[in-house]
């Protein structure tokens, strides 16, 4: 029996297969039900549902597998309930065809209506993009879209930038295309600065209209490229620095340092010296990587005292940004505490000498003092002259140039030379001190004329002596020097006194005989011998000579006469002639 009705059940489906497929004349049943309704909501019955009582069971013939799996149909009363949890998202609709036993076949439609149980979801959680700084307002960068499965007002309907817009930078602009997608763009607002705020993290949110909405989350990252919009500063605009003038070649002076707010190479910083507005002789160098400035030649404060360099700060940019700062370096004299004084000798050779001659007011020297490190310090000097013995001064007019000058009258034969000192102090602190000693010679002027060692002389000589005997020998001296003390001797001529027979060395004031001399004629002679020496114009003096002749007669005498009467003055000088026999 069951098993003939199982016969007839297959073939009662077959033909109704033909019917429901041949047949045009049948009903159209909607039913509605929620997604997510519990599972066992009734959704509906097949037929009218006036009823819920048991007739006839209908013959169900699904379309489609899912109505099987997902919905509970009760065959005798149409009842239709959910098996499972429905989705829309999975599947929208259900559809069968109920056969009954008699009447038109049913076709059931479910439609599962949508509910908000999807939310805004985006691809990534998180998105990296870069803008270069200073990209113009409005530039826009499509950002990945959240979808949402959900229908309608349960879809996307809008995005909000939740957190991260430092200074509302950006804005979002949204459009909706044809797919059914909420497509979004991140736009610039304002002023990108890299240098003020290299990066943002937006956390962007995307929402639909559900009651509540549901809401998906994405964080953008965002770098902010650099630009080399920014030039090097340097951290002073003008550099000072004090170096010896002995410093060695590749000494450190000083170090510039400037910084750039731009990065990578646009923020990597190149010094130089600018060789065509500064140190041309390349005198320094500069490390172009630590700026530290170096002595690169032998200085020399004489030749110059201050170098203005110009220092160049350049970045590495495509388009390279520069600056430029001043480095004054000052090169001091390394004689600093030896002071120089200069004097020049208003002698006619420049020599330290003064005549003897000079009247008191006449000038010696002229002094200046030189430093030419501190010329501040020494305007203001003082200068003293010590020594001399007081017979020299020191006058100014202006106090910078000095004149050493005679204040007492001078004698070369008392004192030739003079040892004076000059002391310079300036009003710096400490003081400096500048000496210069001075050997000043007097020179001689013919002021003494000769001197004999006697005024008066006295000399023999015999009566028999030969011509050319020696007499005597005068001297004369001269304290005057040089020409002014050469002396020459001569014989004054006084016939009366025989003069003529004798005779003077000009040089060694050595008399001699010229001629026989006779004691009858004369037996004193007296001669006078001048001293002049060769001074311009020549100073001379005298001295007398009495030169007695004694006669001297070895053999026996023989008188010619018996008896010689003669007379003796009683104050007769010895050996004297006074007679002949
Ligand atoms: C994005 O930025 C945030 C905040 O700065 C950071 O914590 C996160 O690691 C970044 N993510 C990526 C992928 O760079
Ligand atoms: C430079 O001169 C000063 C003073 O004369 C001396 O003390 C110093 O050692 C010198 N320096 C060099 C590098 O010669
Ligand atoms: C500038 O930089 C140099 C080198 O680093 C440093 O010696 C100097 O003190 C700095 N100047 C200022 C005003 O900071
Ligand atoms: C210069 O020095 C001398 C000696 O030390 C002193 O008497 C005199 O007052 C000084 N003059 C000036 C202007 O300082
Ligand atoms: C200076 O004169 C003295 C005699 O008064 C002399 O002894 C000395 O050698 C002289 N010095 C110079 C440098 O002429
Ligand atoms: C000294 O006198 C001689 C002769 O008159 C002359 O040749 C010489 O140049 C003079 N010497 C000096 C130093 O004047
Ligand atoms: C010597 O001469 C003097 C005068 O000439 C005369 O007085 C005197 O008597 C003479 N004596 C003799 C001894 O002749």
């Amino acid at each position: 029996m069951m098993r003939r009705f199982g016969d007839m059940a297959l073939i009662r489906q077959l033909m109704v297969l033909l019917l429901v497929t041949a047949a045009l004349g049948e009903h159209v049943r909607d039913l509605e039900i929620s997604e997510g309704a519990p599972v066992g909501t009734r959704i509906g019955f097949i037929g009218d549902g006036a009823s819920s009582d048991s007739g006839p069971p209908y013959l169900i013939v699904p379309v489609g597998s899912a109505v099987e799996t997902d919905l509970a149909i009760d065959k005798s009363t149409g009842e239709i309930r959910t098996k499972v949890l429905l989705d829309r998202e999975k599947r929208a609709s259900y559809s069968l065809v109920a056969i009954p036993i008699s009447g038109d076949n049913i076709k059931v439609l479910v439609n599962v209506l949508d509910e908000n149980d999807n939310a805004p979801t985006f691809p990534t959680a998180v998105m990296n993009i870069e803008f270069p700084e200073n990209t113009p307002r409005d530039v826009k960068r499509t950002l990945h879209p959240a979808r949402d499965m959900d229908l309608d007002i349960f879809n996307t309907q809008r995005y909000n930038i939740v957190s991260g817009n430092v200074n509302n930078a950006f804005r979002l602009s949204s459009h909706r295309e044809r797919d059914g997608v909420l497509y979004l763009d991140l736009q610039i607002n304002g002023f990108l600065d890299r240098e003020t705020t290299a990066s943002y993290s937006l956390v962007i949110e995307a929402l639909d209209s559900g009651t509540p909405p549901l809401r998906g989350e994405m964080t953008v990252n965002i770098t902010i490229q650099d630009v080399n919009d920014n030039q090097p500063i340097f951290n002073q605009s003008r550099y000072f620095a004090v170096i010896p003038e002995n410093a060695t070649v590749g000494t450190s002076i000083l170090q510039v340092f400037a910084t750039d707010n731009d990065a990578g190479e646009n923020g990597q910083i190149e010094y130089s010296i600018n060789r065509r507005q500064s140190d041309r002789d390349n005198m320094f160098r500069i490390d172009s990587l630590t700026g530290q400035i170096f002595v690169n030649k032998p200085l020399d404060f004489e030749s110059k005292e201050m170098h203005e360099l110009v220092v160049v700060a350049k970045d590495h940019g495509l388009q390279p940004l520069e600056t430029t700062a001043f480095v004054s370096i000052k090169v001091t004299d390394v004689n600093d505490n030896q002071p120089t004084i200069n004097v020049i000798f208003l002698s006619d050779d420049a020599t330290p000498k003064i005549s003897e001659s000079a009247q008191p007011g006449e000038f010696v020297a002229r002094i200046s003092v030189h430093d030419p490190d501190s010329k501040a310090e020494y305007s203001n000097i003082n200068v003293t002259l010590t020594g001399g013995d007081g017979r020299f001064g020191l006058t100014t007019r202006d106090n910078i140039i000095y004149l050493v000058i005679v204040s007492l009258p001078l004698d070369r034969e008392m004192q030739p030379n003079y040892t004076l000192n000059v002391i310079a102090t300036d009003t710096g602190t400490p003081p400096l001190h500048a000496s210069r000693t001075i050997n000043l010679k007097v020179t001689d002027i013919n002021d003494n004329a000769p001197e004999f060692s006697q005024d008066v002389y006295y000399a023999n000589v015999m009566e028999v002596s030969d011509p050319g005997t020696s007499v005597i020998q005068i001297f004369a001296t001269d304290k005057d020097e040089g020409n002014n003390s050469a002396i020459t001797y001569f014989l004054f001529d006084t016939p009366d006194t025989h003069s003529s027979w004798f005779h003077v060395d000009a040089r060694s004031g050595l008399i001699t005989t010229k001629a026989h001399v006779d004691c009858e004629t004369d037996p004193v002679p007296q001669l006078t011998i001048v001293a002049t020496d060769n001074g311009f114009p020549p100073l001379s003096s005298s001295a007398t000579v009495f030169v007695t002749i004694h006669d001297v007669n070895d053999n026996e005498p023989i008188f010619d006469q018996s008896f010689y009467n003669v007379s003796v003055a009683e104050n007769e000088v010895e050996g004297r002639c006074i007679l002949k026999v």
